[in-house]
Formats: structure tokens, C-alpha cells, sequence
């Protein structure tokens, strides 16, 4: 099975992840609150925000053609209204070095982290949030439109609402099932409202970028089957089903790791996946067929697809390589029945700052060591290969 020769082929991180010194914003309060679910500081993250440059050269080394990375809202704008000229200058510098290397940038203007100010005022629930975050979009796009081909307004609000607001394991740690439902309509909005206030500022391909888990009902019983009806609205068709319409954008990042079954009785309504399924370093259920199932179910949005995050956090490099090849043979197969998907951006480029888990999961084609050395993975080389063959049927290791 191949893919197009146009075909983007990439990795994602996200600012907080790998840049360090994020200090400024809600993410940093969080790891050092004494009680919070974070288990350490980002700290110096991978130390991207200086070594961006040989970052850059060493994916597209490996064989890419794209990026996708994030923009940290507080380093923009680290007071209400007072813009940075110095954080702009960097990004700019970033964006260029991006550009350079001949990689299409997809930049995120939001992935989890609120400045500090926005946080203390409310975040998602303040009245002016929405109002808020346009401006700063439209300023990012101002200054930087140029350098972002593709625009993505916000990292899976669904996992915003629920971690933050249901499952308490983001910021701002609540376990409260009315305010996940309300911040969830709100960033459907926020990303509605973002669309218009981009293009008016010259912004060129805007999208949202939404994690899509396969759920299914626990048991086949009306408790089950009724949550799983509210979680499925949530999560995925609360989304989907407003971005059909104009202007939800023009292109859809579909992010997909897992299937999770639904179940009431779990204090957090999703419960352990049956006896015998394979599960990675976080937990997580495997299961290859659910991202055509889900490159599916996006495409009813007739918005042109792209994998902007998939994934696994391990410590078994081979376990990786076979994660990644299963899973591009789903997006493949879902591509010869149709479907139109554009490019895959695997998650992640390095090992990184994985939330609340800190340090542990390994997500990255690529290891840091203590003293910031980037080493690519075998992975790394699977997947350079078929970057730049676009042929999957052949994964020498
Ligand atoms: C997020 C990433 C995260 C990844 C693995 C996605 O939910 O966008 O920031 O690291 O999944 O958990």
C-alpha cells in the first residue's frame, strides 16, 4: 500500500513539552503545586527553545516534510494585552529555521497551556475567554501568518475538558461534570471564533486539531450504553458536527492513540480494557483499526484530513516500529476507501514532558539524554524510510 507523493510526513511536539523554562504559565503552577496530579516540573523540557535549529536539520535528515509544533501563548503575551516583541523575534527565528529546512510548518496556537494571568482570571469560564484568545490569535497571525501554512487554532479541546475539568489530572484539576460539559461547548466556540479572526489577519489553512478515541460501551447494558451516548457527544460528535457547516475551518487534524470502553461504575467512567489487550506504557489500549474507524467518522465533516498526532509511549522500541506500521496501514486502507487524508504527523519527534506522567512515557522516535544528545531510535529510521518511499509494504528494522 502507498501514499501520494505529496504526501506530509512528519512528527508533532507541542511548547510546554519540549522547549523548558515555560515558566510563566498555568501548566508550571500545576507541576509545583504540592497537591496537584502533576509528578514533576517540565523544567528545562528537552531544552528546545535553544537547539529548535538542530532539531529542525535532524528531522529532515531523517526524511520529513513537515512539522508541527506550538506557539506558547505566554511567552506572547505574558500580561494581558502587552505583547512581547522578544517572544515574536524568537518564533519568528523558529518559523524561518522551520522554513529553511524546507518542512510545511503546522503550528498550534494552543496546546494545554494558558498564560498565567489567563488562568488566575477564570481560564476557559471567564466571560471575555473567547474574546481573549482571538486577540491573540489574530496577533500571532499579524506578526508570524507567513511563516504558518497551516494554522491550528486548538490541541484537542475535548482532552482539555475532560483531563482539566471531569478527570482533575490538568489544570485547573477539577472533577466536576458541569463545568466539563460548558468549558467544552466554550472551546468549540473559542475555535469558531478563531476562524474568522485568523483570516481576517491573513492566516492561511486554519484547522482544529481533535484527539478521536474509539469508545465502546463496557457491557451491553442501558447504564453503559446511555454514558457511552454522553461521551461519544463530548468527546467526538460535539465537534464534528459543527465543523461541517461554514467556517469550521479548512482542513481537520485527526489525533488518535486508543479505544476506551465506557463504563459508570468506574470512578472515572472509563473503565480497564478486557483481559489480553495489549497496552502501552500509559496504560493505553492498542488497537490499529480504530484510526481508519476514526479517519472515517472525520471525514462526514468533508474537511481534507491530516494524522496530526498517533503514537505510543514505550520503552520497546520494536513494540514502536510495529505500532507505527499497523497503524499507517489503517490510515492507508482508510485513504483506498476514500477517505481524504494529507499527511501524518507522528507523536512525537523526541522523548518528552508527558503531563502529569513527567519524564516516564517515551513517546519519541528520538531519545534525549541527560546532556540534551539527540539519539534516533530504530524507529526513527522505519519511519524515515517510508517517508521517503511512501511505501509501507517494506519495514526492513
Ligand atoms: C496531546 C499531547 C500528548 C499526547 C500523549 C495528546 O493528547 O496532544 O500533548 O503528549 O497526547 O498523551
Amino acid at each position: 500500500m502507498d501514499l501520494p507523493a505529496d504526501f506530509l510526513w512528519g512528527t508533532a511536539t507541542s511548547a510546554h513539552q519540549v522547549e523548558g523554562g515555560n515558566t510563566n504559565n498555568d501548566w508550571w503552577d500545576f507541576e509545583h503545586h504540592p497537591t496537584s496530579a502533576a509528578q514533576t516540573s517540565s523544567g528545562d523540557g528537552i531544552d528546545h527553545f535553544h537547539r529548535y535549529s538542530d532539531d529542525f536539520a535532524l528531522l529532515r535528515s531523517l526524511g520529513h516534510n513537515a512539522h508541527r509544533l506550538s506557539i506558547e501563548w505566554s511567552r506572547i503575551e505574558p500580561a494581558p494585552g502587552e505583547f512581547s516583541r522578544t517572544a515574536i523575534a524568537h518564533y519568528r527565528r523558529v518559523l524561518t529555521a522551520l522554513a529553511g529546512t524546507g518542512m510545511t510548518a503546522f503550528v498550534t496556537l494552543h496546546h494545554f497551556t494558558l498564560p498565567r494571568w489567563f488562568a488566575a482570571r477564570g481560564g476557559w469560564l471567564a466571560p471575555d475567554a473567547i474574546d481573549l484568545f482571538t486577540r491573540y490569535c489574530a496577533h500571532v497571525t499579524a506578526e508570524l501568518g507567513s511563516l504558518m501554512p497551516y494554522i491550528c487554532t486548538l490541541n484537542e479541546p475535548q482532552m482539555i475538558a475532560l483531563h482539566g475539568y471531569l478527570e482533575g489530572y490538568h489544570p485547573p484539576g477539577l472533577t466536576n461534570p458541569v463545568l466539563w460539559r460548558r468549558v467544552g461547548s466554550v472551546l468549540l466556540d473559542a475555535h469558531l471564533a478563531a476562524v474568522p479572526a485568523i483570516r481576517a489577519a491573513g492566516g492561511a489553512q486554519i484547522g482544529l486539531a481533535v484527539q478521536l478515541p474509539v469508545l465502546a460501551p463496557a457491557r451491553d447494558d442501558d447504564a453503559c450504553r446511555s454514558l457511552h451516548r454522553l461521551m461519544r457527544y463530548e468527546i467526538v460528535d460535539r465537534y464534528l458536527d459543527n465543523l461541517a457547516g461554514p467556517d469550521g475551518g479548512d482542513w481537520l487534524g485527526v489525533q488518535y492513540y486508543r479505544k476506551q470502553w465506557v463504563d459508570p461504575a468506574s470512578p472515572t467512567w472509563f473503565g480497564e480494557p478486557p483481559t489480553g489487550t495489549p497496552l502501552t506504557q500509559m496504560g493505553w489500549a492498542v488497537h490499529p483499526d480504530g484510526l481508519r474507524e476514526m479517519l472515517h467518522r472525520a471525514a462526514a465533516t468533508g474537511l481534507p484530513l491530516y494524522v496530526t498526532e498517533n503514537g505510543i509511549a514505550t520503552t520497546d522500541d520494536t513494540e514502536r516500529i510495529t505500532y507505527l506500521t499497523t497503524h499507517l496501514a489503517a490510515l492507508a486502507q482508510a485513504c483506498a476507501e476514500g477517505v481524504d487524508v494529507r499527511g501524518y504527523l507522528h507523536w512525537s519527534a523526541f522523548d518528552n514532558f508527558e503531563w502529569s506522567e513527567g519524564y516516564r512515557p517515551r513517546f519519541g522516535l528520538i531519545s534525549v539524554d541527560d546532556s540534551f544528545a539527540r539519539l534516533p531510535k530504530p524507529s526513527a529510521h522505519v519511519f524515515a524510510r517510508i517517508a521517503r518511499t511512501g511505501q509501507l509494504q517494506e519495514t526492513p528494522r
